[in-house]
């Protein structure tokens, strides 16, 4: 567990749900359409279902209201204390556990239906380990879905609309989230992603890049924070979609 990125969202939990008033929903994440409009996931009533990053819990409430049996982890104590109270608000039991993402060991073989994840995995060190634990956890045919910050738009001065670092630069770097500060991410390339889930064993369905010239009456983060500003969403997409399943034949 990186201690400085959980001490980072331990302090700024309050101060972005402050500032995002994020919508129960299942979202993707910023001038991205949300999973009514995505549709990768499927009838949900019945199903089991693990977030992983959950933050204010908006989405494992949108999840439990469509009938699934959800389990939120996040490391962030003021997260989980605003996805608590966001669930009592809306009558659905959701099991939210302050846990690292970078360890599984919690879940059984076989158990999920659907790993879901918004803007969560680009804090992980060692994606392709999680991919492999979210393989032995997802049943066969079970669903893996993530967004998370588009390389490209992590590569994007927010002033000049000019790309300011190579595309091939990976390892980690400041996520600057404006006036909320900075803290730690890992950065990568799109085919690092779908290579670690390939790696993992998984079977990549579905790569979305939403077109973010589009405005999504949804979206919370449109102009927030002086990063998802128009001028930048014109121009690059800030949110990347993947969809992968665990084959049928492999356990
Ligand atoms: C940008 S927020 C997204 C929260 C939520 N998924 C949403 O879409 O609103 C990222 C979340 O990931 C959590 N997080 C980052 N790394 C984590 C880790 N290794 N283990 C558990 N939670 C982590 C943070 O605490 C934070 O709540």
């Amino acid at each position: 567990m990186s201690d400085d990125i959980q001490d980072w969202w331990d302090k700024t939990s309050e101060a972005y749900q402050d500032a995002s008033q994020i919508p129960v929903d299942i979202h993707y994440g910023p001038s991205s359409p949300n999973e009514d409009d995505l549709k990768l996931l499927g009838d949900l009533a019945g199903k089991r279902v693990l977030e992983l990053g959950c933050g204010g819990g908006q989405c494992s409430v949108a999840f439990a209201l469509r009938g699934a049996r959800v389990t939120g982890l996040d490391f962030a104590e003021g997260q989980l204390a605003f996805a608590r109270a966001l669930a009592a608000e809306h009558g659905v039991e959701v099991d939210f556990l302050r846990h690292d993402i970078a360890d599984l060991s919690p879940f059984a073989d076989d158990s999920l239906d659907i790993v879901f994840s918004a803007f969560a995995l680009m804090y992980l060190k060692d994606r392709l380990k999680v991919f492999r634990e979210v393989r032995r956890v997802l049943k066969p045919g079970g669903i893996f879905a993530f967004s998370l910050d588009h390389p490209v738009f992590r590569k994007f001065d927010l002033e000049t609309l000019t790309m300011v670092e190579s595309y091939n630069e990976t390892g980690p770097a400041v996520d600057d989230l404006g006036e909320l500060g900075s803290t730690t991410m890992y950065r990568y390339r799109v085919s690092d992603l779908h290579n670690a889930l390939v790696d993992a064993g998984l079977v990549v369905e579905r790569i979305v890049e939403p077109d973010s010239r589009k405005r999504y009456d949804y979206d919370p983060w449109f102009g927030r924070w002086g990063v998802y500003l128009p001028k930048v969403l014109d121009l690059v997409p800030p949110t990347l979609i993947f969809k992968a399943v665990k084959p049928s034949h492999l356990k």
